[in-house]
C-alpha cells in the first residue's frame, strides 16, 4: 500500500526513484509522482500508473541529485492529478510525500484554514507539510526542527519524506507506523518502503524505527529522536538477491511464486529440521520456547490469508500442545477490549510484517504484558522487530498481491512451533513427533508432484471461469484451506465465493445450490473423510457440480465428483500444505482466463499499511 522511493547522491535521480517506483508496484496503487530539484522545485504527479506519469515527463529536463517519488493508495480524498504526492508547502518550497493517515487532519487544517492557507487537494498530506511551514515560519527555525513540533501533535501512522528547495543537498524523512528502509551506498542514500528498489545498487540497509528524523546527505546519514538525541544507526545486510524480486520468465509474479513452494517450503525448514536426527531447532524462540510451553492461552492475531494460516495452527497447536488457542482477526482485537496479559503468548502472523491492523493489535497485547512472537516473511520489518521472539518463514520476498508461497511457509513454520512447544510440554508421543518431522521433510517432494497438476488445473479453470459464484468447502484442518480458496478465487477473478465448514454449509449456504454452482470440495483422506463424502452427495443431491480436491488412491469420490484433482498423500496435519496448492492454481488461471492483471488485482494492496 503505497509506496515511497528516493534518492540522494552523485547519480542521476530521477531513473532510479522510477524504476524504485516500477519495483514498488506490487504494493498496490492509484496515482505516482516525484518532485526533484533542477531550477527549483519541480513536481510531477498523475493519476493511473507509473508508466503515465513516465510518459508525462518524457519531454521534461528531469536532471536532478535529489528525487522523492510515490505511489499513492487513496485515503484521504479520491484518486486524482491533484490528490497525488507530493505536496507542496505554501511558499512552494518544501515538497513531501507521506504514507499513511494523519487522523487529527481535520482539526489542524481547520487551524491552518484559519490563518489563510489554502489547500489544492482534499488529502490529509497537504495539511501535514502546511503546518510544518506554519511552525518554520511562526519560529523562525530549520525544516528538522519543525518537522519535529509538526510530529508532537500529529495522531497517526506516517512515513514522511521532505526536500527543500532551499536545502538540495538534504532529505529529511520521519516515520512512526509505516515502513522505512535506507540504503546506505558510497556517498549515496536509497530510502524505500521496502528493501526492493534498493537491492540492486546496496546491501546496507538502515530500518529506521519509530518516532525517528533521519537527515540524509549523499554521504551522510543522522538519525534522531524526536527528543532531538542522536541514534546509532544500525546497519543491517540485505540477504535477497535481485532474482528474487523478478518474474525470471513466468508471466507473472503469482505464477512464479506459486512454483518456488517446494523450494521456499524447503527454505522455511532448513536448518530448523533434522528428521533424520529427530532433532528440531527453532532460534528465533529458542530463550522463549520454555516459557511458552507454559502458556496459559495462545491467541493468533492476523489478517487475510495469514488469518487463514493462524487458523491451521490452531487445529495444530491444540492438537499437538493441549493449549488453549484462540484465533483473531487483528482489526477486531485491537478494538474490542480484549482480557489480556501476562501469561498469554500472541502469535503475529504476517506475510509483510507491516499490516497495520496485525501491528496495533500486538502493540497493545505488549502493553498489557502478554508476550508476542512474530511469524514474519519480511526481515526487519516493523511486527518482526516490535516481537519478542519470532521465526521467519523464509519464503522470499512475494510480489504477486495473492499471498501463496507465504502462506505454505507459514504453515510448515506454525508446525515446527507447535512440535517444539509439544515435545518440551511433554504432550505428544516419540512417535508422532518423529512421523511428523518426517512428514514435514517430505512435504516439498509431494508439493512438486502437485504442481504437476497445473495443466489439469487448468483445464478445470476454463471449464467453470463463468460462473457467477463459487461455494468452497472442507472440514477439519482442510476448513481453513477452503477459506483460502475462496479469498483467492475473490481477489484474483473478483468472483463472489464463499469459503465454509462442509457441514455448515446445509445450515444456510446449501440454499445457493443449483446447477450453475460450482463447489469446491477440499476432501484428502483424513479423519474427516467420510463425513465429507456425505457432505458431497447433498450437494450432487441438489445438482450443484462438485470439483473435489482427493488423495491418490480414493476409489469413491470420482464417481461422484464432477472434476477431480488427485494430490499425494499427507498426514492431515500437515496436509493443508499440499490441498492450498490447486487452490491457487484455480484462483490463477481463472484470473489470467478472465484477462485481469493477477498480479495486481484491483482495489488490494499488497501491505496494508493503514488501519
Ligand atoms: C492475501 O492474498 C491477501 N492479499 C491479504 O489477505 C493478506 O494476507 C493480508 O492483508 C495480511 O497481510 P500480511 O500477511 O502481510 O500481514
Ligand atoms: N493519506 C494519504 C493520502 O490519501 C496517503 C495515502 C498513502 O499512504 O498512499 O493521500
Amino acid at each position: 500500500m503505497c509506496g515511497i522511493v528516493a534518492y540522494i547522491g552523485q547519480k542521476e535521480a530521477y531513473p532510479i526513484v522510477l524504476k524504485g517506483l516500477k519495483r514498488l508496484e506490487y504494493r498496490g496503487y492509484d496515482s505516482a509522482g516525484v518532485a526533484l530539484i533542477n531550477n527549483g522545485l519541480q513536481v510531477y504527479k498523475k493519476k493511473g500508473k507509473v508508466a503515465e506519469l513516465e510518459d508525462h515527463v518524457s519531454s521534461k529536463d528531469m536532471r536532478s541529485h535529489i528525487a522523492i517519488g510515490h505511489t499513492r493508495w487513496a485515503t484521504h480524498g479520491e484518486p486524482s492529478d491533484r490528490n497525488s504526492h507530493p505536496h507542496v508547502s505554501g511558499n512552494g518550497k518544501l515538497a513531501m510525500i507521506h504514507n499513511g493517515i494523519i487522523e487529527n487532519y481535520a482539526q489542524l487544517k481547520q487551524e491552518l484554514l484559519s490563518k489563510g492557507h489554502t489547500f489544492k487537494s482534499d488529502t490529509d498530506t497537504e495539511v501535514l507539510i502546511h503546518f510544518i511551514e506554519e511552525i518554520q515560519q511562526n519560529n523562525n527555525c530549520s525544516l528538522e526542527e519543525a518537522l519535529r513540533i509538526a510530529l508532537k501533535r500529529v495522531v497517526g501512522a506516517y512515513v514522511i519524506v521532505i526536500v527543500d528547495e532551499d536545502h538540495p543537498d538534504t532529505l529529511i524523512a520521519a516515520r512512526k507506523g509505516s515502513p522505512l528502509v535506507i540504503g546506505v551506498g558510497k556517498g549515496e542514500h536509497f530510502l524505500a518502503s521496502d528493501a526492493s528498489p534498493i537491492v540492486e545498487y546496496t546491501k546496507e540497509v538502515v530500518y529506521v524505527n519509530d518516532y525517528e528524523i533521519a537527515i540524509i546527505k549523499a554521504d551522510e546519514l543522522i538519525l534522531k529522536n524526536i527528543s532531538n538525541e542522536i541514534q546509532t544507526p544500525y546497519i543491517q545486510k540485505l540477504d535477497i538477491e535481485l532474482a528474487a524480486i523478478e518474474k525470471g520468465g513466468y508471466d507473472h509474479f503469482m505464477l512464479k511464486e506459486i512454483f518456488e513452494q517446494p523450494q521456499t517450503i524447503f527454505d522455511s525448514l532448513r536448518g530448523r529440521l533434522d528428521a533424520k536426527k529427530g532433532i528440531l531447532t527453532i532460534g528465533g524462540i529458542r530463550e522463549h520456547a520454555e516459557m511458552l510451553s507454559k502458556a496459559k492461552r495462545i491467541i493468533i492475531v492476523a489478517c487475510g490469508t495469514s488469518w487463514h494460516a493462524g487458523l491451521v495452527a490452531e487445529y495444530m497447536i491444540e492438537e499437538l500442545c493441549r493449549i488453549p488457542v484462540e484465533v483473531e482477526y487483528a482489526s477486531e482485537f485491537r478494538y474490542r477490549n480484549p482480557v489480556v496479559g501476562p501469561g498469554d503468548v500472541i502469535i503475529a502472523v504476517s506475510q509483510s510484517g507491516e499490516t497495520a491492523d496485525t501491528l496495533v493489535a500486538i502493540e497493545s497485547a505488549k502493553q498489557k504484558g502478554a508476550i508476542i512472537l512474530g511469524v514474519c516473511n519480511v526481515v526487519g520489518s516493523s511486527i518482526a522487530r516490535l516481537s519478542d521472539a519470532g521465526v521467519y518463514t523464509h519464503a522470499g520476498p512475494e510480489i504477486g498481491v495473492a499471498s501463496t508461497k507465504a502462506f505454505t511457509a507459514q504453515l510448515a513454520v506454525l508446525c515446527l512451533v507447535g512440535l517444539k512447544v509439544a515435545m518440551l510440554k511433554g504432550s505428544i508421543t516419540e512417535q508422532r513427533f518423529q512421523h511428523l518431522l518426517d512428514e514435514l521433510e517430505n512435504i516439498p517432494e509431494k508439493v512438486a508432484a502437485t504442481l504437476k497438476l497445473n495443466d489439469r488445473i487448468k483445464e478445470i479453470a476454463a471449464k467453470y471461469k463463468d460462473a457467477r459464484d463459487f461455494l468452497y468447502l472442507g472440514r477439519g484442518y482442510n476448513f481453513p484451506v477452503a477459506l483460502e480458496g475462496a479469498l483467492k478465487l475473490k481477489e484474483i477473478s473478483y468472483i463472489h465465493a464463499e469459503g465454509y465448514p462442509a457441514a455448515e454449509m446445509k445450515h444456510g449456504p446449501i440454499a445457493l445450490v443449483d446447477e450453475n454452482l460450482p463447489v469446491v470440495f477440499v476432501a484428502t483422506r483424513d479423519s474427516y473423510y467420510e463425513k465429507v463424502v456425505s457432505n458431497i452427495q447433498e450437494i450432487k443431491a441438489r445438482k450443484g457440480k462438485v470439483i473435489a480436491v482427493i488423495t491418490e488412491g480414493d476409489q469413491v469420490i470420482p464417481g461422484m465428483a464432477d472434476d477431480i484433482i488427485v494430490v499425494p498423500e499427507a498426514d492431515e496435519l500437515v496436509a493443508p500444505i499440499i490441498s492450498v496448492i490447486p487452490m491457487q492454481l484455480l484462483a490463477y488461471h481463472i484470473g489470467v482466463l478472465k484477462g485481469f492483471d493477477v498480479d495486481k488485482p484491483r482495489n488490494l494492496a499488497k501491505s496494508v499499511t493503514v488501519e
